[in-house]
């Protein structure tokens, strides 16, 4: 098994983060655009119902309604709120022998992500950076600072995230899967990122709240706030959330 700096997986991801002093010579790929839907039109098509009286289906407003949210209602976030969120997206829901089995799936129930808050408008809990203890079901506090301002400079400056009620900031633990699974296990922690962070926007949207994905940062910025060694541990994902702004949809099916 390679050491981690000797992964292509492990290369790509370091060679694919944003840097502030780099940025503007990032040039869009030569590589041709295509649609973005795929068509078979020769093929026989079977129309699909779009309503459904399901039990199951208590999910489908969640779903329908969920929309990237950049604007947020300068209200808090109630602690039972957050923690709901929290457990939505990452809590332990079963256990069997070693494993503590989650709310999202993972490559091998090996968990490589991690859940970092910047908490700035959640009643009952000081602004600042948190770490989500998964197995505590607690928050521990590591910057007691304001980090609204600088979580949204390090995301390159998306103003909407300054006005987030909290943001969450994934990481990966690279070794926790890639010791197991080689190269392949990098495929796999992005994975989990996605699923952790659509069972909390789901969670948002039960909770009368929005939020929105955000994969664009300065990821040693980002991974500096946080206070980690990044050979081991880097961001990869986030996501900005906070109450909804009760406003007409533009888009229309
Ligand atoms: C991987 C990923 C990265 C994203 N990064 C950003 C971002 O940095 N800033 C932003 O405003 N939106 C970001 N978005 C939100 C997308 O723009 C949004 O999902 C898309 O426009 C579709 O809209 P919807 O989420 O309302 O369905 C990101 C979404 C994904 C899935």
């Amino acid at each position: 098994m390679p050491e981690l700096e000797e992964c292509s997986g492990y290369k790509y991801l370091q060679e694919t983060a944003y840097c502030r002093e780099t940025i503007q010579s990032c040039k869009r790929p030569a590589i041709a655009e295509v649609d973005t839907f795929k068509k078979y039109p020769a093929a026989e098509k079977i129309q699909l119902p779009r309503t459904w009286e399901l039990d199951e289906a208590r999910i489908t407003p969640l779903l329908q309604e969920r929309r990237s949210l950049r604007r947020f209602l300068m209200e808090p976030l109630t602690m039972e709120e957050l923690a709901f969120m929290l457990w939505s997206s990452q809590g332990i829901t079963a256990k069997a022998g070693n494993y503590s089995f989650r709310t999202a799936p993972s490559g091998g129930a090996l968990y490589p992500v991690e859940t970092y808050l910047s908490a700035n408008l959640v009643e009952d809990l000081d602004p600042g950076l948190y770490h989500f203890d998964v197995e505590g079901f607690a928050l521990d506090r590591i910057s007691d600072r304001d980090s609204a301002e600088s979580v949204a400079a390090a995301c390159m400056n998306q103003r909407f995230m300054a006005q987030s009620a909290v943001t969450f900031l994934w990481t990966a633990v690279y070794r926790r899967c890639m010791s197991k699974y080689g190269n392949r296990g990098m495929r796999y922690l992005l994975i989990d990122s996605g699923h952790i962070c659509q069972n909390l926007l789901l969670a948002a949207e039960a909770t009368g709240c929005g939020g929105c994905p955000v994969a664009a940062f300065y990821d040693d910025e980002v991974n500096t706030l946080l206070q980690l060694d990044s050979k081991e541990e880097t961001i990869i994902y986030s996501a900005a959330v906070g109450k909804k702004v009760q406003q007409p949809s533009r888009c229309t099916l």
